[in-house]
Formats: structure tokens, C-alpha cells, sequence
């Protein structure tokens, strides 16, 4: 299946696959987060007048508009939001939903990846797939004949989390700092400085996100990789980001605190990725190294910090930070559905008028 350039209308992304931010352009991707606001109106903030989405509010098409059409979700990799969301998102299109349990499915027989898509497009319209290895997702998807979304390959590429990532991360700033909806665009990002904490070298989260903020169209932004050194930002990834023209400066640091004193508009917190250490010694070594509290957030002078992750946590950020106002991680969950609800409307065709 084709993995174009997303260009203007997501309304014309019919049939395409989404593998890569890289596929992502600034217009294409405006449209898709507004689409993405049109689908949260709808469930949420229908009477708030939060934004003035009014020409959505009075339309039941949004929820029927994938009627009819099925998605196979197919994870080789444990997940609870991307594969759930995924889920409630076609369902609240009006679709439905064949879950594949990779360990019981002929996977375990010693089918192939290409093989076990090929069945299964014959019964879907759209495959959602996360896979233990790099480039595998793409690989599959250049020869199958509807549209595949990477949901993580290995720690290559996360792009629908790098969406929901930035749709919320443009939400939360906005809000933050009184901009008008007429103004809500990844612009309110301009200038900004942004903090990735964590496991930078095995996480593809931040993989996909550090690529999206430079080629979104925001400009000027300042990103600082905050890891120990064994953790820092793939070197491919860094290239990557400096020829993506939004981002100006890439900085590397170890002391957190002294980046949140310092000033920064969001900290992007990830999980160290225990499961792709060769030992669990190597792991023992940097586990622990960044854990988010009352006393962090107490560094940020400006109080409009906001702080999110992709989660699953285990322990980086403490659960007495949730009730900070600019704890923004159960927020950007939830943001995920309505994202990728856009994004499956689009790619099944099925955009409301
Ligand atoms: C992330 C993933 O699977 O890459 N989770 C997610 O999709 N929300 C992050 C992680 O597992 O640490």
C-alpha cells in the first residue's frame, strides 16, 4: 500500500498507509488536528463552547461515518492505550473491530508477518500493527493492499503517538497561555522549549515525536534530550531533526533539574525501556534515573509547564504529581482516541462532509 506524502486534505488520504512521520507534512497535518479537535467536540466538549467547533456539533455523521468498515488490530507487543484506543476509536465511528492476538494466532505456527497481514486484509479494511522489529511495519506495508498504521516497530517509529503527542502538546500550550481558538495551531509551539526525558535511545516515542516537531511547521523550537549518557538520542535521529528546519537548537543534558529551572514550556517524560536492554544488570544501572515529583515541578518558575508522557509509568513520575494542573499524561491518553479517530476516517475514506 502506498505510504505517500500526506499533503493538504486528509479527506484525500484514502487507502494510504501511515508508517512514518516522515510521510507528514504541515498542512496535512493541520487538517488532520483540527479533524482530530471536530472528533472531541463531538464527545466532549459539545456544549462547553471550549471551541468554536459549532458546525460539527449538530452532526451525527461523525459517529456512523465508518460504518461497515473493520479494522484488525494486530499487536506482537504488549499495549493497553494504542491497542484500546484504536478500538474505541472505529467504534465510535460506527465500525468494528477483529483484535489478533499475536501468541494464539498461526503467528505462533511460524507464519510469516507479510502472510498473517495478507489474511487478515482480506477480512479488514484497515490494519493497525505493532511489532518487535525495526522496519518491519513499513516492510509489510509496502505490499499490502490496504491501508497499514505503524503502532510502533520495534524502537523505530511511533507515529500515531507522535500525533496524539503534538495535538496535545499544541491543546495543553494553548490553553496554558490564553490563545484563541481562531489561533490554535502547532504555531503556539513557536519558540518553545521542549524537554525529553528518559530512555532516549531505545524509545521510539520520542523517536517520532523530536522528528514531527521539526517538519510540523512549527518554528524555532528548542528540544533538550535529558538521558544518562548510556540512554542519549540516536545520532540518525539528532540528523533527522537538524534537517527538519523547525527545530534550531538540539541540546544534551543529564541534569533534569537544572532543565526545569532553566525554563522549559514541556517536559516529555518516557519510561526506560526495560525489554530492550541485553541484561538486566545494564537496566539495574540507569533504571531510577529521573524521577518526577512535587520538588520538580516546584522548579518551574513559569507554572505553565506542561508535563506529559506516553505511559505506561513505572515510577518516573510520582503519582502525587497527578493532581498538578499541568499533568497533562491522562489528557494526552485520552487525546489519542480522538486523533485516531481522525486518522482512520481518513485513510478509510470515510472524512464527514
Ligand atoms: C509507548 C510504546 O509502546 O512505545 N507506549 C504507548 O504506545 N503509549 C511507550 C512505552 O512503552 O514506553
Amino acid at each position: 500500500m502506498l505510504t505517500p506524502n500526506l499533503t493538504a486534505d486528509p479527506a484525500t488520504w484514502t487507502g494510504s498507509s501511515l508508517v512514518s512521520v516522515k510521510q507528514l507534512t504541515p498542512e496535512g497535518l493541520h487538517r488532520l488536528l483540527v479533524l482530530a479537535l471536530d472528533m472531541r467536540t463531538i464527545y466532549k466538549y459539545k456544549s462547553s463552547g471550549e471551541f468554536d467547533r459549532s458546525h460539527v456539533t449538530a452532526s451525527q455523521s461523525y459517529k456512523t461515518c465508518a460504518t461497515g468498515k473493520i479494522l484488525s488490530n494486530v499487536f506482537y507487543e504488549a499495549s493497553t492505550r494504542t491497542s484500546c484506543s484504536f478500538q474505541a476509536a472505529i467504534l465510535r465511528l460506527g465500525g468494528t473491530v477483529i483484535n489478533v492476538n499475536a501468541t494464539s494466532s498461526s503467528a505462533k505456527k511460524g507464519e510469516t508477518l507479510s502472510d498473517t497481514i495478507r489474511c487478515l486484509e482480506c477480512y479488514a479494511d484497515v490494519t493497525v500493527l505493532r511489532h518487535p522489529e525495526t522496519g518491519s511495519v513499513p516492510m509489510v506495508a509496502a505490499t499490502s493492499l490496504k491501508p497499514v498504521l505503524n503502532a510502533g516497530d520495534g524502537t523505530n517509529e511511533h507515529p500515531t503517538q507522535a500525533l496524539l503527542d503534538i495535538f496535545t502538546m499544541v491543546d495543553c500550550v494553548a490553553n496554558f497561555n490564553n490563545v484563541p481558538p481562531s489561533q490554535w495551531s502547532v504555531n503556539v509551539l513557536d519558540g518553545k522549549t521542549i524537554a525529553m526525558v528518559g530512555d532516549l535511545k531505545n524509545g521510539r516515542t520520542v523517536h517520532s515525536l523530536s522528528r514531527l516537531l521539526s517538519t510540523c511547521g512549527a518554528k524555532n523550537v528548542t528540544l533538550k534530550y535529558v538521558s544518562p549518557e548510556v540512554l542519549r538520542m540516536p545520532g540518525y535521529v539528532m540528523e533527522d531533526v537538524g534537517g527538519g528546519g523547525g527545530v534550531v537548537e538540539q541540546i544534551e543534558e543529564t541534569d533534569l533539574n537544572s532543565v526545569v529551572s532553566g525554563g522549559c514550556d514541556v517536559i516529555y517524560v518516557t519510561r526506560i525501556q526495560k525489554e530492550r536492554f541485553a541484561s538486566e544488570d545494564e537496566y539495574n544501572e540507569v533504571n531510577g534515573c529521573y524521577i518526577i515529583g512535587n520538588d520538580t515541578m516546584a522548579l518551574d518558575k513559569s507554572g505553565k509547564c506542561v508535563l506529559l508522557h506516553p505511559l505506561p509509568r513505572v515510577g518516573e513520575i510520582k503519582e502525587e504529581v497527578d493532581t498538578d494542573e499541568r499533568a497533562k499524561y491522562f489528557e494526552q491518553m485520552e487525546n489519542g482516541m480522538y486523533v485516531r479517530m481522525a486518522l482512520l476516517a481518513s485513510v478509510l475514506g470515510v472524512v464527514p462532509k
